[in-house]
Order: C-alpha cells, then sequence, then structure tokens
C-alpha cells in the first residue's frame, strides 16, 4: 500500500516494569466491588506477560501490592492477600507452556507463611525455564528495599568484610531485588496517575517514563505495543549528548 514507507525499526526494551493501577476504579465504573477489578487484574498480568513475551522483553517486572497497601481495609488486604494463590493456579498451564520464569520482589517477613510458601513453590518451578523473567513485586517498596541493602552492607562492614571507602554502586545494585535482571529500560504506570507510588526509585533513574491513561484491567497488547512504539522514539542521552552514549 506504502511501496516507498520504509518499516519502522522497534526498539524492544529488555525491562519493562508497569504499575498494575487502576483495578478498583476500573470496577466501580462496572458497578462491581473492588475485588472484582483485582482478579479482573491477575488476568491481565497474564495476557500482558504472554504479549511481552512474544515481542521479545527479557524481563517484565509487575506491581502487584506495595508495602503501603497494607493501610487498605482489611477486607481489602485480606483478598489481595490471596493473589499468590491465584498466581499460583491461573498462571500455571500458559506459563509453562510459553516458558516464563516467574520470581517475586519485595518484603518476604510479614506476609503468611502459606503465602510464602506459595511464592517459593512459584519460583522454584519455573527456576529452569529460558523465556521472558516475571518479576512479581509483592509487598514491595523501594524504601524498603534500599533500607534492607543498607543494613546488608552495614553487616559486612561491621564484620570487616568490607571497608565504607570500597562501597561502590555496584555492591548496592547487589543488594537490590533486581540483582540478576537486566536494567530498567521502560517503565509504564497505567491508571491517569503519574508518580512512581515508592516503585523502582533507585532502578529508575535512567528509564523512560510512560503513562497511559487506561485502567490496568483494560490495559491490552495494543497499550504494550503503543508503550514500545514511544519508547522507540525517545533519544536516551544519559546525561550526555543527542546520538551519543
Ligand atoms: C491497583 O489498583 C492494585 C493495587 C494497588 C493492589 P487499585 O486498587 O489501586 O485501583 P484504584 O487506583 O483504586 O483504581
Ligand atoms: C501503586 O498503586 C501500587 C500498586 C499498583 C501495587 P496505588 O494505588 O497503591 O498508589 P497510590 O496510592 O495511588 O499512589
Ligand atoms: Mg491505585
Amino acid at each position: 500500500m506504502f511501496p516507498n514507507k520504509k518499516p519502522k525499526s522497534i526498539t524492544i526494551p529488555e525491562h519493562i516494569a508497569i504499575i498494575l493501577d487502576g483495578n478498583g476504579r476500573w470496577a466501580a465504573k462496572r458497578g462491581l466491588p473492588r475485588t472484582a477489578g483485582h482478579q479482573a487484574g491477575v488476568e491481565n498480568i497474564r495476557d500482558v506477560t504472554l504479549a511481552a513475551a512474544e515481542m521479545g522483553v527479557k524481563a517484565l517486572s509487575v506491581f502487584a501490592f506495595s508495602t503501603e497497601n497494607w493501610l487498605r481495609p482489611a477486607s481489602e488486604v485480606d483478598f489481595l492477600m490471596k493473589l499468590p494463590k491465584a498466581f499460583e493456579t491461573r498462571f500455571k498451564d500458559a506459563f509453562e507452556k510459553h516458558d516464563i520464569r516467574v520470581m517475586f520482589s519485595g518484603r518476604k517477613t510479614k506476609m503468611s507463611s502459606e503465602n510464602r510458601e506459595i511464592l517459593e513453590r512459584i519460583t522454584q518451578r519455573s527456576v529452569h525455564r529460558q523465556g521472558l523473567v516475571l518479576n512479581i513485586c509483592f509487598d514491595y517498596g523501594s524504601h524498603e528495599e534500599i533500607l534492607q541493602a543498607v543494613q546488608h552492607i552495614a553487616q559486612k562492614v561491621s564484620s570487616g568484610e568490607l571497608k565504607p571507602d570500597d562501597i561502590t554502586f555496584s555492591h548496592i545494585e547487589q543488594e537490590l531485588y533486581t540483582k540478576d535482571l537486566p536494567p530498567l529500560d521502560l517503565l509504564i504506570r497505567p491508571s491517569g496517575e503519574q508518580r512512581l507510588s515508592n516503585f523502582m526509585l533507585y532502578q529508575a533513574a535512567y528509564a523512560e517514563l510512560y503513562f497511559a491513561d487506561v485502567l490496568w484491567p483494560d490495559f491490552s497488547k495494543k497499550h504494550l505495543h503503543q508503550a514500545i512504539e514511544a519508547y522507540t522514539q525517545r533519544d536516551r542521552r544519559y546525561g550526555g549528548l543527542k546520538g551519543t552514549s
């Protein structure tokens, strides 16, 4: 149809992070309880993960429950604490088929031991897989992550294993949940909010930010394509000059 038009080359980000926001508003718009929004949100994690894998994304981090979300009414928190079981049952077959590896980032001390076991079981079941890594951030908060990193480094200093002057960025990065993942390229927040809400504060230093005016359960493959297309147009300078890095 456009014989002279060159196909647009798309740069696929290696590591994308998404703040899964807007479940409650999605449910309210339909006259449903907020929990129905969370349920639809879980189903969408699977669909968007498979779409990202198909596009060649290597790692996808999704923010599913924050260290601040404990502030919500007990009934909602109770429902959200059933998410690990939902991840286990709702993702199992599709992720096995598509070789998706699942890992979890976040605090493990506050959740029930049953949930800890479920997260461990999901992780172990997929540890050998070679496809996209889905990093589910559950009871995750950047401040908590950085605090834990500082505590571990302080322990090494106090035991004499490390001198304060020898601490490098690499020591810090090795203590973050993301230590085995590629650097964060693109951070997406659906729902219309334009803030990070304590997500990936260290990792987002030079990530491209993309805000989508769509609620998470409605965020589809098409929106992921749009975000990646916008990413392709960005000029990542890392503090240098245009075209240099
Ligand atoms: C995101 O959706 C899911 C969690 C934070 C657990 P919300 O529950 O924040 O939905 P809104 O922002 O109220 O619409
Ligand atoms: C961020 O969404 C946390 C998750 C999506 C898990 P929130 O809905 O909790 O964020 P705020 O309260 O609008 O900043
Ligand atoms: Mg929200």
